[in-house]
C-alpha cells in the first residue's frame, strides 16, 4: 500500500474515462472513505447521492448546457484549448457515475459554513480513496452545483447545498501534475514565533 502522502501527490483530477462500469463494492469503499471525515461538533453534516444513467445524463446537460454558453466566451481560456473543454463538458469525459455531496445549509452562516468545511474534507477522502481504488475523479463544483434545477434533479430538499459533484469511473488518461504555485512554501507560509 502506498503512503498517505504518495497518494496526496499523486492523485490527479480526470478528465476523461474509460466506458468501464465500476464495481459497487469500490463505490461504497469510497464513500465509507468519505464518511471519516472530520466534522464541527462531529456533525457529520454531509449526504451522498450516488447517480447514474437518467440523473447522471440530466446532471451532465445542466453542466454542458451552461458550458456551451461559457467557454466559448471566456477570454483567459487558451483558443486551442476550448475544442477540449467543451468536449470534456458533454459527459464530464464519460464517468459512469456521480457521487454528489451534500451539506447542510442552517439558519446560522457560520454553521452553514462549517458544514460546507466538513462536507469538503469528505470529498478529498473520497478522492483519495478512490485514487486508491484505482479510479479517476474530478471535484465539480461553481454554477452546475449552484443551481436550483441541479438540486432538482437529486432531488435534494431545501436545507441541503452541494458541496461538489464527482464524477468517478476508470481513467483514460494520465494527466501531468499541474505545478503548484510556491513550492518550497517560501511565500504561502508565516512562521511566527519560531
Ligand atoms: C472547489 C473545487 C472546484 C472545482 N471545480 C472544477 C470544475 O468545475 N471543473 C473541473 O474540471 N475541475 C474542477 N476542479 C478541479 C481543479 O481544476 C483541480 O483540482 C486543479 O486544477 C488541480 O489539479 P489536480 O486535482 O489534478 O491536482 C475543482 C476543484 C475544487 C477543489
Amino acid at each position: 500500500m502506498s503512503s498517505i502522502l504518495d497518494t496526496i501527490q499523486q492523485r490527479r483530477s480526470i478528465r476523461k474515462y474509460k466506458n468501464q462500469e465500476v464495481p459497487i463494492e469500490k463505490i461504497k469503499t469510497v464513500l465509507h472513505a468519505a464518511n471519516w471525515a472530520p466534522s464541527n461538533g462531529n456533525h457529520q453534516p454531509w449526504c451522498f447521492v450516488v447517480a447514474k444513467g437518467k440523473p447522471r445524463e440530466e446532471i451532465c446537460a445542466v453542466f454542458s448546457d451552461w458550458a456551451q454558453g461559457y467557454i466559448p466566451n471566456a477570454p483567459y481560456i487558451p483558443a486551442e484549448k476550448k475544442k477540449g473543454m467543451l468536449e470534456y463538458a458533454k459527459d464530464f469525459g464519460g464517468a459512469p457515475v456521480h457521487i454528489i455531496v451534500t451539506y447542510e445549509i442552517d439558519e446560522d452562516a457560520i454553521t452553514t459554513e462549517e458544514s460546507l468545511r466538513a462536507a469538503s474534507a469528505a470529498i478529498q477522502n473520497l478522492c483519495l480513496a478512490a485514487y486508491e481504488e484505482g479510479l479517476g475523479t474530478v471535484w465539480i463544483a461553481g454554477e452546475v452545483a449552484a443551481k436550483e434545477e441541479t438540486k432538482k434533479i437529486l432531488q435534494l430538499p431545501k436545507n441541503q447545498g452541494i458541496a461538489g459533484i464527482i464524477p468517478i469511473g476508470y481513467p483514460d488518461m494520465n494527466p501531468p501534475a499541474p505545478e503548484r504555485e510556491d513550492p518550497d512554501l517560501s511565500k504561502k507560509v508565516t512562521w511566527l514565533g519560531f
